[in-house]
């Protein structure tokens, strides 16, 4: 799915809100994102919530995904989500190897890259987050850390498949922690993401989005960064009101 050189704001509503909330949300974001010039607005509700938000969203600009995604096409794989389930629902991307499922669910580099790797060749948008932890930072193995996470990928997919590929620069110490990463430490991380994908493609660098803590108050130096693309929203996508503030910020920003 193109995003068309437009700032992603992509809300990751988490387990945090149920069926009916999503739903109530998704009426509030359909107006704003038909607003946006500069912008777009992608939910990531979830699985439970996709069909009441994909009957909101369905023909407007909001863009519906999902929070994970397996890449097998069917079969037994209990408790997981192929590419054509959510397709049936409209979403048009999911997010793959967030810091949650590596961390908590054990989803190993190879885990996290094989899925993405398999939902790319299906066509299918996937934001790929990477990111260190606070001790891999202090260690500094920031860069050894994101290489590794995403050399893992890069190396299952053709170039082509990049085209469908959105990349997350997430450190762990900042999700969910509200102590943002400062403006030259997401620089860097962009750069080095940026020089590991030129390592293996002589194409552009994929769109980078920068998530961790990102509010109103702090997006608008984030987003007018070179190489940042957009935000992964958790805690301040929750919210009409905190979604319309980093769409205004955004907005102003202009075109990534
Ligand atoms: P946060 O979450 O904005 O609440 O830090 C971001 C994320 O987990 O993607």
């Amino acid at each position: 799915m193109a995003h068309k050189g437009k700032n992603v704001l992509c809300g990751n509503w988490k387990m945090k809100l149920s069926a009916a909330a999503a739903k109530a949300l998704a009426l509030e974001l359909v107006p704003l994102s038909r607003e946006l010039r500069h912008s777009q607005i992608w939910v990531a509700p979830s699985f439970t919530a996709i069909p009441d938000v994909a009957a909101v969203v369905r023909g407007s600009a909001l863009r519906l995904g999902a929070q994970n995604v397996y890449g097998a096409l069917e079969g037994a794989f209990t408790g997981e989500v192929s590419v054509g389930m959510l397709k049936e629902f409209g979403c048009e991307f999911a997010i793959v190897g967030h810091s949650e499922r590596r961390i908590i669910f054990g989803e190993t580099n190879e885990l996290a890259a094989e899925r993405a790797a398999a939902v790319l060749k299906q066509g299918f948008t996937v934001i790929f987050c990477i990111g260190e932890t606070a001790k891999e930072r202090k260690e500094n193995l920031t860069g050894e850390v994101l290489e590794a996470q995403l050399w893992a990928l890069l190396t299952k997919i053709s170039e082509a498949d990049g085209s469908h590929l959105i990349v997350a620069y997430e450190p762990v110490w900042a999700i969910g922690s509200g102590v943002v990463a400062k403006v030259q430490e997401i620089a860097e991380a962009h750069m080095t993401i940026a020089a590991i994908w030129k390592k293996r493609f002589s194409s552009a660098c994929p769109p980078i989005l920068y998530g961790g803590s990102v509010t109103a108050d702090n997006f608008a130096e984030i987003i007018r960064l070179d190489l940042v693309a957009g935000a992964l929203i958790g805690g301040a996508s929750l919210t009409f009101e905190s979604m319309q503030k980093l769409a205004r910020i955004s907005e102003e920003a202009g075109s990534c």
